[in-house]
């Protein structure tokens, strides 16, 4: 299997870690990447600063029932996100099996470390590595150092985690007796560059795999591209059809219909899809200029030993790299700063990138608040001198990788089975801070904006053409109008009683996965005789008409679903009039929404988790007390077991 971290004959964890004579084990459980980003910049640190020789893997990818027998001086650090309810990721299934029936005593030689990736703005914050936190101490494994917890909900992800590392660190170095070196950049694959004429075979023939994320797709003779499809291996998805949501110039959303019929892929109403967006064109060329790198290099890359894992498909080109797997925009790690002043030897400019590396405030100040992408910011600091002495792999292993982004899918499976429709609010504002920079904007929804407005219905037929077929396109890789995707299950589900009642609150593109519920709702009715639905009561939220989107489906469904269907819109910037949000429209019709409570109704909560679903939830708290004269208290805990019990939702962002 090709998407194993490791080739060995073995999944025992101890076994592999002896064989590969590793002195000290990471191991995390990612659902989006971001723990595997994360446990990936540490085990390299560790490895350089400590002459450690540290193994990195996937949970997913060992067995763990030999873990007691670990040489006594590795220490397990660990690394794991918090997904769901409080759930740990997927791919940790077999892992937190094995937790769970340990006995007290079983983990009593083990010394370990603990960093959990969660959200506050969800109930169950950090709840997986809560949870196995809890068992690795029943079992009477020996944490050392502090229990390190990331927000992402307060935007302090990179900052919690640096904050842990650098104490953890220290207790690491006592626990280990371990002496510090200065961090010298060591790769961890065996890096070659290959003949340009190579390029041209890769675009003709097999390998242009190498091209796209994941594992390498695998094709068919005709041209076809080989399931399963999955988040370590996506389909390449046509766009079949694109529309701009919003009637004035100075916002975008784009509804995009992807044809997945290709591919095998099922999904369900309520879930996600993954799209592993690529950069553009000038941001692109920005980041090869400043590195002084020629794109047109075909490279490769051989992990040194085999508990590596290579970072994507290769050989590929500078170009491609850049491009696809790279994200070379958005936040910057005041980390990076640190690692590479070790390239600078003009010394001003060294001192002012450690100082910075080592001041969180004037970071924030002076970096992050300007939205600076890596290649502006390195420039910005050495007033324009390029950084062509930074060596290629140094950025491919310190660059944070691209990762897929998750939307909420608009569509119905019983009404589009082969299809399914997002809707992506375009994020492109002016920096505020910095306006000489440009707009801030979003890497997957400007790319949709620009499928939008490139493409020709001669494109959309091209598009559903063999993977093959558009290489030399514009965007350089597959034909410009597909994407790749996957789809991601979630728990976002209509009851599967249609008589029950379903209170939705979804401002914004938070309306997404309503449109999905309505049209299937509508599927029901017309397929079905006789079927009795619920009250189906959706509060909509938007600034005026302008962005009330999919302003002229509504009406229509309010109509095939007569009487049980009903949409509150609350508008929060019409001139002249009072600011009104969702939440003060449930205030409004606060006995209905007490008595579709009272007989069962389902709820559900999609858009802004840090505002407005915090809002909506204080509201049901409101709601709830005053119709049964409890107190806040008791009304949170019936909303508490509400969600544990599947009957409040929540898909927030
Ligand atoms: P605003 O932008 O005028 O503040 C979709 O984004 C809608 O949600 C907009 O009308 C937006 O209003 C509104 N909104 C912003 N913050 C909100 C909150 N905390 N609760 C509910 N709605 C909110």
């Amino acid at each position: 299997d090709s998407s194993l971290a490791v080739h060995s004959d073995s999944r025992d964890i101890v076994e592999v870690l002896k064989e590969n004579k590793k002195d000290f084990l990471v191991i995390y459980a990612s659902q989006t990447g971001t723990s595997e980003d994360y446990a990936k910049k540490f085990a390299k640190e560790l490895a350089q600063k400590f002459s450690l020789n540290v193994m990195c893997v996937d949970v997913e990818n060992y067995d763990f029932e030999n873990l007691n027998m670990l040489p006594e001086n590795v220490i397990v650090s660990i690394f794991i996100s918090t997904y769901g309810e409080g759930d740990l990721p997927d791919g940790a299934f077999q892992f937190e099996e094995w937790l769970q029936y340990l006995n007290p005593g079983d983990l009593a030689n083990i010394r370990y470390t603990m960093f959990g990736f969660g959200n506050s703005t969800y109930e169950f914050y950090n709840g997986a590595a809560k949870k196995t936190e809890k068992l690795l101490s029943e079992a009477e494994a020996k944490r050392v150092g502090s229990f390190g917890l990331a927000d992402d909900g307060s935007g302090s992800t990179d900052e919690d985690y640096l904050g842990w590392k650098e104490s953890i660190f220290e207790d690491l170095k006592d626990a280990l007796a371990l002496h510090e070196r200065e961090v010298v950049f060591e790769s961890s694959y065996d890096y070659s560059e290959l003949p340009k004429e190579v390029n041209n075979s890769i675009s003709l023939g097999e390998p242009i795999t190498a091209y796209l994320p994941g594992t390498p797709l695998s094709y068919n003779d005709d041209g076809k591209q080989l399931g399963p499809f999955d988040s370590t291996h996506p389909y390449v998805a046509p766009i079949v059809n694109t529309r701009e949501l919003m009637k004035s110039s100075d916002r975008n959303c784009i509804h995009v219909e992807f044809d997945l019929s290709g591919s095998n892929i099922k999904y369900s109403t309520g879930d996600h899809i993954a799209v592993w967006p690529s950069n553009p064109d000038e941001k692109v060329a920005k980041f090869i200029s400043v590195f002084g790198l020629d794109s047109e290099t075909v490279f490769d890359l051989k992990p040194k030993d085999n508990t590596m894992k290579i970072p994507f498909p290769v050989p590929t080109t500078i170009g491609a790299a850049v491009r696809h797997y790279l994200q070379i925009s958005g936040p910057i790690s005041r980390q990076i700063f640190s690692s590479i002043s070790q390239y600078v030897s003009e010394t001003a400019l060294k001192d002012k990138l450690n100082a910075l590396s080592k001041d969180k405030v004037a970071f924030a100040e002076q970096i992050t608040s300007k939205y600076f992408d890596l290649a502006d910011v390195l420039l910005y600091l050495s007033n324009g001198v390029k950084w062509d002495f930074v060596p290629w792999v140094y950025l491919v292993e310190t660059v944070p990788h691209m990762q897929p982004r998750y939307y909420s899918i608009s569509s119905s499976s019983s009404t589009e089975k082969q299809t399914v429709h997002i809707t992506a609010v375009v994020e492109n504002f002016p920096n505020p801070t910095a306006p000489a920079l440009g707009p801030v904007t979003g890497v997957t929804t400007n790319l949709l904006r620009h499928i939008h407005l490139t493409k020709t219905n001669e494109d959309i037929a091209k598009s559903t053409l063999p993977v093959h077929y558009d290489l030399n396109g514009p965007r350089g890789l597959f034909s410009p109008y597909k994407l790749p995707v996957h789809v991601r299950r979630s728990t976002f589900r209509l009851p599967s009683n249609p008589a029950t009642p379903i209170i939705m609150i979804g401002p914004g593109t938070g309306v997404a996965p309503f449109r999905g519920f309505i049209r299937e709702r509508i599927k029901l009715v017309s397929s079905q005789e006789n079927v009795s639905l619920g009250k189906h009561l959706l509060f909509y939220g938007c600034r005026n008409d302008d962005d009330f989107l999919y302003h002229d489906e509504w009406p229509d469904y309010a109509k095939k679903l007569d009487g049980v269907f009903e949409m509150v819109v609350a508008y929060s910037r019409i001139p002249g009039k009072p600011k009104v949000y969702v939440q003060h429209s449930m205030m409004e019709r606060k006995a209905e929404l007490y008595e579709l409570i009272e007989k069962g109704a389902f709820i559900y909560v999609c858009g802004d988790a840090k505002g407005m679903a915090q809002d909506v939830h204080k509201t049901f708290l409101d709601i709830l007390s005053q119709g049964k004269d409890i107190t806040t208290e008791e009304a949170s805990e019936i909303l508490k077991t509400f969600k544990t019990s599947g009957k409040y939702l929540e898909d927030v962002w």
